[in-house]
C-alpha cells in the first residue's frame, strides 16, 4: 500500500495524505492517571513500556503484574494534525488499516464513530466535521474500551440489548472469557501455549486523505483474481482453458464515468505479458472493476518450492481519464498457477490405483497433485505492531531450510501482512490461510454477521492475488468442537451446528465465491469434506460431517496423544487423507529461556517455568461457560497432566532419563531430552503419513503443530522464540526430505521397511540395512543385513523389506540398524538414512549397553566443524551460543564411529567469530553416565 501512496502525492499535488504514524501521539489513562508519549502503529503495552511505566511485558510472570493495562480505558490522542486543505474545498476521510479493537473516534471534539473490529479497515467520511471545526489543525482521539470489559458486555443477555449476545455459544477458555463475541485476536484471552495480554492500540498505519471533488482518488484496497476460463471455486480446473485476469480497484473518492481501466503485466525479465485496456468494466460503490483473458502468450506458471520455479510477474492497474490523466496506479506482484483443495468422490479409476473409496482430501498444483509438507505459523509476538518483515523472512526461510512447502495460517491469530505472502510467493510456500475464528462457537445476530462479512470482504480481497495463497478455511476447529459438543452436551448440539453453518456456510463461503474464483473454500480446519458441492444453489456446500461410509476414507485429521506409552504405536495414528494437526511439547533451550525466566527459576518446573507452561489440563465445561447450567464434565484421563507433567512422563518411558544413573539433575539435560523426544514422536507421525501416499488412505499432507513460538516457552513449536532450532526443527527437516526410508514396528514386533518420494518421477535406485551394537561393531557377520533395488513411483510408497525385530540372529534388544535409501531420479541424486531400534531406550538392558562416544568437536573452519565419534552416537547435539543466530547443516543426527563434518550457516553474528569456540556437543550417553 506505501508505495502506491507516495505515488499518488506524486501524482497530484491536490491531494493531500498525511500519515498519521508516529511518537508524538499521547496516551492517557484517567483511572490511573497515567499520560505518556503514545505510537501509531503501538499497542499501549509497547508505549506504557518505552515510558518505564511497566516493565517488558514479557518478562517471567509480567502479564499477570500488567494484568490492570488489559481492564483499563485507554486514550490515544493525536497532536494538532496540520498541512489539511480549506475543509470546504475537499472531502476528508479518516482511514485506518487496523484498531485493536472497540474505540469511539472523535475529530476536533466531535464523535466520527465507533469501531468494533480489529480485523477491519476503517474510513470515515469527516467532511462535514472538518468544515464546522475551529481549528486549523483539529484533534484526534480515539477512546478505547477495554475488550475484556465489551466482551462480558456483549456476552450478557440481560446488558447487551441489540448486540451479539448469545445463550448458545461456546468456547475453550483460557484465561479470560467471552472471545467469541468480540472480533479480535482470539489468543488475545490466553491460548494452551500463549499468554494473555488482550492488547489496545491503534495497530496498523492511520491516515487523513483529502480530495477534489472529482478524478482523485485514494486507493483502500485492490483485488486481482487470476484463473482458468470457466473454473469454479473448489473444482479442478481445465488446464488447457485460456487464463483470465479479474481486476478490481477500491477506492475513496469520484472517478469520472468515462475513464478508461487499463493493466500491465509484465515478466521479470521485463517482457509485457499483456497490457491494455480491460473489458467488462463496472463502477459502483467505489469499486473499479475489469478483466481480461490472457491470449497473445503463455504465462510461465508458478509452483512451489522443490516442484518449479516460483515465476512472478508485475501487474499494474491504471485508472485513466482524458480530463484528469492517470487518476490512479496500483502495482501488485502476481502469479499464474491454479490451486485447488480437491474433495471430490475417489473416482473408479481411483480405486483401481489401490485407493481406498471415500472421498479426497488433497491439493493440486497446477493440476498435480502435491504433498504438502509442513506445519502451522502463529503469530511471532503478542504485539503485532513491533513485528517486522525481516521476523517473518527468517521464519520462513527456516521453514523452506525444513524442506517445507505449506504453512497453515492458523485461525487463533491475525489475518497475515501483505508482505508476508510476497515472501511465501518468492520462498514458493504455500499458505493455507483460515478466517480468523478458533476453537468456539460464534453468534450469529445481524450485527455479529454483518461486522464478519466486511471483515470477510476485505481480508479475501487484499491477499487473493497472491499465488501462495493456498486455500481459505473458515475457522481452526469449530466443526471439531461439534464433535466435543455432542459428547458433552448432545441437547446443544442441533442449535450449535445451525451457528456453525449461518456463518462459516452462508456467510464465509459465500465471501469467498463472491470475490474469487481461484482459490477453494474448506468452512472448518478439520472436515471429513462435502457432501455435495452445487455452485448455482444458495447454500452451494452440503457437508458431510459423520456421514461416512465403512471401509471408506475421508477427510483430515488432528491428532493429540499424551498417553506417551502410545507414541510409537503406529496403529494408534488416525488414517486420513492429510493429517493437518500432531503434537507434543518440549521446553526451549536455556539460552531462549534465558532473557525471560529469572536466573534462579532456570529449572524444569520451576514457579515461572510453570506459569509459562500454557499446557494444562482441560476443564471440558468450559465449553459452555457461558450455559447457566454447568453440563456433566467429560473424563479425559489422557489430559490429566499439565505440559509439563507430560514431558516428564515422557522422556522417563522412551528415555534414560529415570536411570539410577541419569544426570537429569542440570536442566539443559532435561531440555535436551525432552527435544529429543518430541522430535521423535514426530519423525515417527510424519514418516507413517508420508507413507500413506503410497497407501489405501491416499495421504497427502502433514502439518505439524507447531513452526513457530509467540513467547519463551515448553510448547510444541520446533523453532523457539529466539529462532533457534529445537531438535525437531532438524528431525522434522531430515524425515520432510524428498525421498526417505523408514522402518515402522507392529506391536508383534515386525518391522516393515518402506521408501517413499514426493516427486513427480519414478525415482530408481537402491537401498540397504546393517546392524551395529553400541560400540558401533557390525553386528551377526551381516547375517541380518540387507540390500536391493528399489523403484519408487511418483508421489508413492513402496515396501522394501520386512523382518521380524524379534528374531534376528543376534540381540536384537541392543542392536542398532542404520537404513538408507541412494535414487537417481532424473539425473539428480536422492539420499536419505535413517536409523531403527526395537526397545525403548529407558530399558536397563539398553542403557547398559549405550557407550560413552567420547566425542570431539573439531572447528575446522569458520563455519566448519568435524565430529568424531567411537562408538555409535545417538543424537548428537551441537548448542551454539548467543550472539550468533543460524542452523547447522545436521544436528541431533546419529552416527557410526568415524567423523562427521558440519557446517553452520550463520544468518546474523555479532560475536565476530568467536561464537564457533562456544559451540557445545553431547549425545544420548550423557543421559545415562554416572
Ligand atoms: C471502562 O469502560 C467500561 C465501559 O464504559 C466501564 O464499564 C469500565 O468500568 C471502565 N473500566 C475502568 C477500569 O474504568
Ligand atoms: C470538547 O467538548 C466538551 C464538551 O462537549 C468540552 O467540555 C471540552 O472542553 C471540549 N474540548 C475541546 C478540546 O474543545
Ligand atoms: C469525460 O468526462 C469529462 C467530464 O466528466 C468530460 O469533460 C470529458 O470531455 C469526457 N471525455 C470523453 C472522452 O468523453
Ligand atoms: C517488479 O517491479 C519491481 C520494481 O520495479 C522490480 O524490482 C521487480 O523485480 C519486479 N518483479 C517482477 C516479478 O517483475
Ligand atoms: C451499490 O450499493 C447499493 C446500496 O448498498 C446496492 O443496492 C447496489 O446493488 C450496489 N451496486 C453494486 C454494483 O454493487
Ligand atoms: C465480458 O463479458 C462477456 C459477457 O459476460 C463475456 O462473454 C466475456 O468473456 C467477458 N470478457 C472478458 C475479457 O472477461
Amino acid at each position: 500500500m506505501l508505495p502506491t501512496i507516495l505515488s499518488l502525492i506524486a501524482l497530484s499535488a491536490a491531494k493531500t495524505v498525511v500519515d498519521l504514524s508516529g511518537r508524538d501521539w499521547t496516551l492517557t489513562n484517567q483511572q490511573k492517571n497515567v499520560s505518556i508519549p503514545g505510537a501509531v502503529p503501538s499497542h499501549a503495552h509497547l508505549d506504557l513500556h518505552a515510558a518505564g511505566v511497566i516493565d517488558d511485558p514479557l518478562y517471567g510472570d509480567n502479564s499477570i503484574i500488567d494484568n490492570w493495562v488489559a481492564v483499563s480505558n485507554w486514550t490515544y490522542t493525536s497532536p494538532p494534525i496540520s498541512g489539511l486543505h480549506n475543509a470546504s474545498t475537499a472531502s476528508t476521510y479518516l482511514v485506518f488499516d487496523g484498531i485493536d479493537t472497540f474505540a469511539s473516534i472523535s475529530l476536533c471534539n466531535q464523535t466520527v464513530g465507533f469501531v468494533d473490529n480489529q480485523f477491519r479497515q476503517w474510513t470515515f467520511d469527516v467532511s462535514p466535521i472538518l468544515s464546522s471545526c475551529a481549528h486549523s489543525t483539529p484533534t484526534l482521539s480515539l477512546a478505547f474500551t477495554s475488550a475484556l470489559d465489551a466482551a462480558n458486555y456483549l456476552m450478557n443477555p440481560t446488558t447487551a440489548n441489540n448486540s451479539v449476545s448469545c445463550a448458545e455459544c461456546f468456547e475453550i477458555a483460557f484465561v479470560y472469557t467471552g472471545r467469541e463475541f468480540i472480533r479480535k485476536q482470539q489468543l488475545d484471552f490466553g491460548w494452551n501455549w500463549a499468554p494473555a495480554y488482550s492488547p489496545t492500540g491503534i495497530w496498523k498505519p492511520a491516515y487523513v486523505v483529502q480530495l477534489a471533488a472529482e478524478g482523485e482518488v485514494y486507493v483502500t484496497n485492490s483485488v486481482v483474481d487470476i484463473y482458468r476460463q470457466g473454473q469454479l471455486n473448489n473444482l479442478p480446473p481445465d488446464q488447457t482453458q485460456p487464463w483470465v485476469v479479474n481486476a478490481s480497484i477500491d477506492y475513496l473518492g469520484v472517478i469520472p464515468p468515462n475513464a478508461t481501466f487499463r493493466a500491465t503485466i509484465t515478466s521479470s525479465s521485463g517482457k509485457t505479458l499483456l497490457s491494455g485496456p480491460l473489458a467488462n468494466v463496472t463502477s459502483a460503490n467505489g469499486t473499479i472493476t475489469g478483466s481480461t483473458i490472457v491470449s497473445d502468450s503463455e504465462p510461465e506458471l508458478w509452483w512451489p518450492v522443490g516442484h518449479g520455479a516460483q515465476n512472478l510477474y508485475n501487474m499494474t492497474l491504471e485508472v485513466v481519464s482524458s480530463a484528469h490523466g492517470t487518476i490512479t496506479s496500483v502495482t501488485k506482484r502476481v502469479g499464474f498457477r491454479t490451486i485447488v483443495l480437491n474433495q471430490g468422490v475417489i473416482t473408479a479409476e481411483q480405486q483401481a490405483q489401490g485407493i481406498a473409496p471415500g472421498a479426497n482430501w488433497h491439493f493440486e498444483i497446477n493440476g498435480h497433485e502435491i504433498f504438502a509438507k509442513g506445519s502451522n505459523l502463529v503469530p511471532p509476538d503478542v504485539f503485532w505492531p513491533r513485528v517486522t518483515e525481516e521476523q517473518f523472512r527468517v521464519l520462513l526461510d527456516t521453514a523452506v531450510a525444513g524442506n517445507q512447502n505449506m504453512l497453515r495460517v492458523w485461525g487463533g491469530g491475525a489475518y497475515l501482512p501483505d508482505y508476508v505472502y510476497d515472501i511465501a510467493d518468492e520462498f514458493g510456500i504455500m499458505l493455507w490461510t483460515e478466517m480468523q475464528y478458533s476453537d468456539a462457537v460464534y453468534p450469529v445476530t445481524p450485527t455479529f454477521l454483518e461486522n464478519a462479512l466486511a471483515e470477510a470482504n476485505y481480508q479475501i480481497r487484499r491477499i487473493n492475488h497472491h499465488p501462495s495463497l493456498a486455500v481459505w478455511s473458515g475457522n481452526n476447529e469449530v466443526e471439531y468442537g461439534l464433535d466435543i459438543i455432542e459428547l458433552v452436551l448432545p441437547s446443544a448440539v442441533g442449535v450449535a451446528q445451525k451457528l456453525y453453518e449461518t456463518l462459516f456456510l452462508d456467510v464465509l463461503l459465500n465471501a469467498v465465491y463472491a470475490n474469487t474464483r481461484s482459490i477453494s473454500y474448506l468452512p472448518s480446519s478439520i472436515t471429513n469434506g462435502y457432501l455435495s458441492l452445487n455452485h448455482s444453489a444458495a447454500l452451494p456446500m452440503v457437508e458431510r460431517y459423520n456421514n461416512l461410509s465403512a471401509g471408506s476414507v475421508y477427510g483430515n485429521s488432528d491428532y493429540y496423544n499424551y498417553d506417551v506409552t502410545q507414541a510409537f504405536n503406529l496403529s494408534a495414528f488416525p488414517i486420513a487423507r492429510f493429517a493437518t494437526e500432531f503434537g507434543f511439547q518440549s521446553h526451549s533451550s536455556v539460552p531462549t529461556y534465558a532473557p525471560a525466566v529469572p536466573a534462579d527459576q532456570l529449572s524444569f518446573n520451576s514457579s515461572i517455568i510453570l506459569y509459562r507452561n500454557r499446557e494444562y489440563p482441560l476443564n471440558y465445561s468450559d465449553f459452555f461457560s457461558s450455559y447457566s447450567s454447568p453440563p456433566a464434565q467429560l473424563n479425559i484421563t489422557q489430559q490429566s497432566l499439565d505440559g509439563l507433567g507430560q514431558m516428564s512422563q515422557a522422556t522417563s518411558f522412551h528415555l534414560p532419563t529415570a536411570s539410577k544413573h541419569s544426570t537429569m539433575g542440570n536442566f539443559t539435560t532435561q531440555i535436551y531430552a525432552t527435544q529429543m523426544f518430541q522430535s521423535d514422536f514426530y519423525r515417527a507421525q510424519i514418516a507413517f503419513y508420508r507413507r500413506g501416499s503410497g497407501q489405501p488412505q491416499r495421504t497427502l499432507g502433514s502439518l505439524y503443530w507447531m513452526l513457530n513460538d509467540i513467547w519463551a516457552a515448553p510448547t510444541k513449536a520446533s523453532v523457539e522464540a529466539s529462532g533457534r532450532w529445537k531438535m525437531l526443527h532438524y528431525g522434522a527437516r531430515d524425515i520432510y526430505k524428498s525421498v526417505i526410508i523408514a522402518p515402522y514396528l507392529d506391536e508383534a514386533g515386525i518391522a516393515q521397511v518402506w521408501a517413499t518420494s514426493d516427486l513427480w518421477s519414478e525415482a530408481k535406485g537402491t537401498w540397504n540395512i546393517k546392524w551395529y551394537d553400541w560400540s558401533g561393531n557390525p553386528l551377526g557377520g551381516g547375517a541380518a543385513d540387507k540390500e536391493g533395488d528399489v523403484t519408487i513411483g511418483a508421489l508413492n510408497s513402496t515396501q522394501v523389506w520386512e523382518f521380524n525385530s524379534t528374531a534376528l540372529p543376534f540381540g536384537g534388544h541392543t542392536a542398532v540398524a542404520f537404513l538408507t535409501v541412494d535414487v537417481d531420479v532424473n539425473g539428480t541424486k536422492y539420499s536419505h538414512t535413517n536409523r531403527f531400534f526395537p526397545l525403548p531406550l529407558s530399558e536397563q538392558v539398553v542403557i547398559d549397553a549405550i557407550q560413552d562416544p567420547h566425542l570431539e568437536l573439531t572447528h575446522t573452519g569458520e563455519n566448519k566443524f568435524s565430529v568424531k565419534s567411537e562408538t555409535v552416537a545417538a543424537w548428537v547435539w551441537l548448542e551454539h551460543p548467543d550472539g550468533v543466530s543460524g542452523y547447522f547443516s545436521d544436528n541431533g543426527f546419529w552416527m557410526l564411529p568415524g567423523t562427521q563434518e558440519v557446517t553452520f550457516t550463520i544468518k546474523n553474528d555479532t560475536t565476530n567469530g568467536k561464537w564457533a569456540e562456544g559451540v557445545t556437543i553431547r549425545s544420548l550417553y550423557s543421559l545415562t553416565n554416572s
